[in-house]
């Protein structure tokens, strides 16, 4: 195999490649094929150099046992041309429309098929326009891989007529129909949708923390208060009972903007204490190796980061992080990642990118929530099983076989970040988690009207679901969703001193 490809290993990479599954050496031979290395004689020194590169689907073989990456990427290089967007759009379609299709519909019928017959159908499509005609009624322009055609949606139907106002461009969608091709008319939207039937319990008593947002580097970057949060992971501050809680968290999920980055936007050198990527990664560093090392923090990128900003993200690269890649309880996945975790527990983490793009395309959205309820949004990408669906709201990267923005496997957690607001929602016993930030409010957030509620970190017992905020702000302000309930406790700056 690595002959026929042009290469000749070295005993130490043979050996590495030895102890991997096939298909995984197959992806690494082909990335590097077209790495267009020079030299002949691959090393593993020379393999470590583009270590990045493959670690989409690679988890460091000594940690592999404890935690899984359920969704390897093949980060592709090369030139990206029209037809990778074409087999992307393509590929999305067919695999939506296999999901949809399990549902067994009566009389589906692909656009083609329908023709001139009048009659009652279901028809799986994809959305390529949305406008309002002279009556108010709501018309869609949709398409199949057979033709296009329109479908009209009813204002006097007003349960549909407003479900139909949250379709979004390049949406996969069943709809149930009458008419002909030249013009049909809607009876009902199915959405591909997710669900877990029946909710997981681990066997272990311990907890997930989840968080992100650090924005290290930032001049709101609100260190004292993660430092808190530390504290209280290591046990050292707390009354009994928060006390007892930390010792039981296993994992700690960060779902992206580790760092604050630079040049994200004209003027941020203004904003920023720490002036270059490389150092605001070492001052991660440093926040991170004070964590107990028995707690297995798994890190994935996030805009902020120093990665490509178009969406599957490759894991932060030992370029831009040498330090970060010694921790031995680290664990840097790419942004999406479906990690497996002991119980089976299968958590999706997305930074959230495309949140502001569903808020700003859904005008009900925009209007009734702004950005106060991050976890309204996720469940639009649940019930989508896509978590940007429409081109051109994030950028992304087109693959050709895989688009990996599609909810492929349905996880019992999902994790998103972004917002900077910290909530807990549930969709058909899918537990929605959105962290919070450990930075105050930047002038990026005051111009959109995004007002954060940083430093609450929630938690989530695999044992029995249950599921804590805790606030380490200054404030001290106190998150309930549940009135009465004992689910948000305080940690009090002198909790150690008062014990
Ligand atoms: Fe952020």
């Amino acid at each position: 195999m690595y002959a026929s490809k042009g290469f000749f290993l070295d005993k130490e990479m043979l050996e590495f490649l030895s102890e991997l599954k096939e298909e995984n050496v197959r992806e690494i031979m082909n990335i590097l094929s077209g790495l267009n290395i020079k030299k002949k004689i691959i090393t593993k020194k020379l393999f470590d150099k583009y270590s990045d590169k493959f670690s989409g689907f690679l988890i460091d073989k000594n940690k592999r046992s404890e935690i899984k990456l359920l969704s390897p990427i093949n980060f592709s290089s090369g030139k990206i041309t029209v037809m990778d967007f074409v087999r992307h759009f393509r590929g999305r379609y067919e695999f939506l429309k296999g999901i949809l299709e399990k549902r067994k519909f009566d009389n589906l019928s692909s656009i083609r098929k329908i023709g001139n017959n009048n009659g009652f159908w279901t028809t799986i499509v994809m959305i390529s326009g949305k406008r309002i005609t002279k009556n108010k009624n709501l018309l869609i322009e949709v398409e199949d891989l057979t033709g296009k055609s329109i479908i009209l949606i009813n204002r006097e139907n007003i349960k549909l007529f407003s479900e139909a106002k949250k379709l979004l461009l390049d949406d996969v969608v069943a709809f149930r129909v009458s008419g002909s091709n030249k013009m049909l008319f809607a009876n009902e939207i199915i959405f591909p949708d997710a669900e877990i039937k029946k909710e997981k319990y681990g066997v272990a008593d311990n907890y997930i923390a989840f968080s992100g947002d650090f924005h290290i580097g930032s001049k709101m970057f609100l260190e004292k208060n993660l430092l808190k949060f530390i504290s209280w992971l290591n046990g050292n501050i707390g009354d009994g009972r928060q006390r007892a809680i930390a010792k039981k968290v296993k994992y700690l999920f960060l779902t992206g903007d580790n760092i604050d980055g630079v040049s994200h936007y004209p003027g941020q050198e203004k904003f920023l204490d720490i002036k270059t990527c490389k150092e605001q990664y070492l001052k991660l560093e440093k926040i991170l190796k004070e964590i107990r090392g028995d707690i297995k923090i798994i890190m994935c990128p996030g805009q902020h980061d120093s990665v490509w900003v178009g969406e599957p993200q490759p894991v932060i690269s030992k370029k831009w992080a040498s330090g970060l890649y010694d921790m031995k309880n680290l664990f840097m996945v790419p942004n999406p990642s479906l990690i497996k975790v002991e119980g089976g527990f299968k958590i999706l983490m997305y930074h959230g990118a495309s949140i502001n793009g569903f808020i700003n395309e859904i005008p009900e959205f925009r209007m009734k929530f702004g950005h106060k309820h991050p976890t309204i949004i996720v469940k639009e990408m649940l019930m989508r099983r896509h978590l940007a669906p429409t081109h051109g709201v994030i950028d992304y990267i087109p693959h050709n076989s895989k688009d990996s923005l599609i909810i492929d496997i349905v996880p019992d957690i999902i994790a998103t970040a972004d917002q900077h607001r910290a909530e807990i929602n549930n969709y058909n016993n899918i537990l929605i988690v959105a962290s919070s930030c450990w930075q105050s409010i930047t002038p990026f957030e005051k111009k959109v009207g995004n007002i954060p509620d940083p430093c609450k970190v929630p938690l989530f017992n695999l044992k029995t679901r249950e599921i804590k905020i805790i606030d380490f702000s200054d404030e001290q302000k106190e998150i309930c969703w549940e009135v009465g309930d004992n689910l948000a406790c305080k940690i009090n700056k002198n909790d150690k001193e008062n014990e």
